[in-house]
């Protein structure tokens, strides 16, 4: 997902087919037509969900929706969409279940994600496969606490390319993590996602932890990890297999919260915490190295120049926006990943939202932050190819609601509608973008959020036997999606 539980901080109209014309679709709002047919020829379309991402309604994720003996049906969904294409991630301990190669390779799960991959092939579909998506290995977390430590890097990599052998023949696209943002804050800032570490001052109650130094420690780990995978993969695979592989990051749009200089300095500041730079230039910037001081983990000479550009393509998630604040320097106590970079960030200001709320309270529905986003990345990262590797919103799981009811979600078809009209103005403003995946294919297990918010474009039903309905937004895609 999507999620940011922790995140300082995402409408009602039977689609009338009436408004779908020749060149598009429109929605029940009346905004311009879009399709497939105004996006450049080989543009990609797909969905996108994840493995296991324990939490808000005290359920788990041993079944979420599972996919795991349905995906047969799940692949007939995206065919009947008219997807291209479908982002899913590889859950590490179902290749290996001690999370190194030492404790063994598990060939049934191999086995699954062979038949998945064969059978998406075989209806058309081209797989994008996440290799992590923050199921870190809990023998890797006793061993030697996961990503704290710079044994992961080794790991990991002998996890990836298990992967490329056994699937590279036919898997092109590789992304190595998701989200690094989101799993270094929430996971070891303020400790609301697993491994759950945190300072004891923090919100996540957590029993060890320093959120002042962690995140940058496991980021920076991540980052190594997700480095050393792309040479391995370029020295040995890409030549051979063809494919391309590269990384996704989750970025907000952030918008000053008044004209001042200084709001505008903690809006930059916001996006250049989001692990970009080091990416495209081989290096913090210059506003985390100062705020962060020794807390912030160095690259060697040798790392720098592994790091800079180690993709072929950057995946960017985007949802949401927020105001920017800039905050005054704290007393130098209480050092947070959260507050280093002097961002107050908010959804709100004077009381008014910066845009509708969906069912996530971090989620305000901001589609202009999407090109202006993309229009960013372009200006300031080189322009770099991109994929857009989820955009979505939610509402509630409303137990109640009767089915025929559930299935109207005309507010994510105005979700989807305006942000792919965003999208389209950016690559016409010139941004490198080669596709684009809706999160999520089917209502799934969120993260920090359980099964008390809908992502999917495809209901599921947890009381029947997980029965997988179209909403009216995939009946929305399958119109955008006609050739
Ligand atoms: C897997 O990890 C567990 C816990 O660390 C350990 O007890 C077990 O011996 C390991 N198994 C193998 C085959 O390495
Ligand atoms: C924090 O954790 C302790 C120990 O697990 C528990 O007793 C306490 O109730 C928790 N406090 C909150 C506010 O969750
Ligand atoms: C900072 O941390 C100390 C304990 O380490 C705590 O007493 C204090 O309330 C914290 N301050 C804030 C603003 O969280
Ligand atoms: C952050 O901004 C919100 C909304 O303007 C405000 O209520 C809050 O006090 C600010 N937080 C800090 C730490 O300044
Ligand atoms: C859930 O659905 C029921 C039945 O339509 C409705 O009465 C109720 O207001 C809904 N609850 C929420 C929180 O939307």
């Amino acid at each position: 997902m999507a999620a940011a539980g922790a995140m300082p901080g995402g409408l009602l109209l039977t689609f009338l087919l009436l408004a779908v014309v020749a060149s598009g679709a429109y929605n029940s709002a009346g905004e311009p037509p879009v399709s497939r047919r105004s996006f450049p020829k080989g543009f990609i379309f797909g969905t996108a969900s994840s493995s296991y991402q324990k939490i808000a309604d005290r359920s788990n994720g041993d079944v979420a929706s599972d996919s795991y003996h349905l995906y047969k049906e799940d692949v007939r969904l995206m065919k009947d969409m008219g997807m291209d294409a479908y982002r899913f991630s590889i859950s590490w301990t179902r290749i290996l279940p001690n999370g190194s190669l030492r404790g063994g390779v598990n060939k049934e799960g191999i086995k699954y994600y062979n038949n998945l991959i064969n059978e998406l092939l075989s209806k058309g579909v081209q797989p994008f496969i996440t290799l992590f998506h923050w199921d870190s290995p809990q023998a890797l977390e006793d061993k030697y606490n996961g990503f704290l430590s710079p044994n992961i890097i080794n790991d990991f990599k002998d996890y990836a390319e298990i992967c490329f052998k056994e699937f590279g023949d036919r898997v092109k696209n590789w992304i190595t993590f998701n989200e690094p943002w989101t799993f270094c804050s929430n996971g070891y800032a303020t400790g609301l996602f697993a491994p759950g570490r945190c300072s004891p001052w923090e919100k996540g109650n957590c029993s060890v932890g320093d959120s002042g130094r962690e995140p940058y420690t496991a980021c920076h780990h991540q980052l190594l990890a997700h480095a050393e995978t792309v040479r391995l993969y370029k020295a040995k695979y890409q030549a051979l297999q063809k494919g391309k592989i590269g990384i996704t990051l989750v970025s907000h749009w952030f918008v000053p919260f008044s004209r001042s200089k200084s709001n505008n300095d903690a809006a930059k500041r916001a996006i250049d915490f989001m692990f970009m730079d080091p990416l495209i230039r081989g290096d913090y910037p210059l506003s985390m190295r100062g705020l962060v001081g020794n807390r912030l983990p160095q690259f060697t000479k040798e790392q720098s120049k592994l790091v800079k550009g180690a993709f072929d393509f950057i995946g960017l998630n985007y949802y949401t926006a927020n105001y920017a604040d800039n905050l005054p320097p704290s007393n130098g106590l209480n050092n947070s990943y959260t507050t280093d970079s002097r961002a107050n960030l908010t959804g709100v200001r004077n009381g008014i939202p910066i845009g509708p709320q969906a069912a996530s309270p971090w989620l305000y529905v901001y589609p202009q932050g999407f090109r202006d986003l993309l229009l960013y990345v372009k200006e300031n990262y080189g322009n770099p190819t991109v994929y857009i590797t989820e955009n979505g919103v939610d509402e509630f799981n409303n137990k109640t609601l009767p089915l025929q009811e559930a299935l109207k979600d005309d507010a994510r078809i105005e979700y989807y509608h305006k942000h792919l009209l965003s999208l389209l103005s950016a690559i016409r403003d010139g941004a490198n973008v080669k596709g684009y995946f809706a999160w999520s294919l089917l209502d799934n297990f969120e993260w920090s959020n359980g099964y008390t918010v809908r992502f999917g474009i495809n209901f599921v039903d947890y009381n029947d036997g997980r029965k997988r309905y179209p909403k009216n937004s995939a009946h929305w895609f399958k119109k955008f999606l006609l050739k």
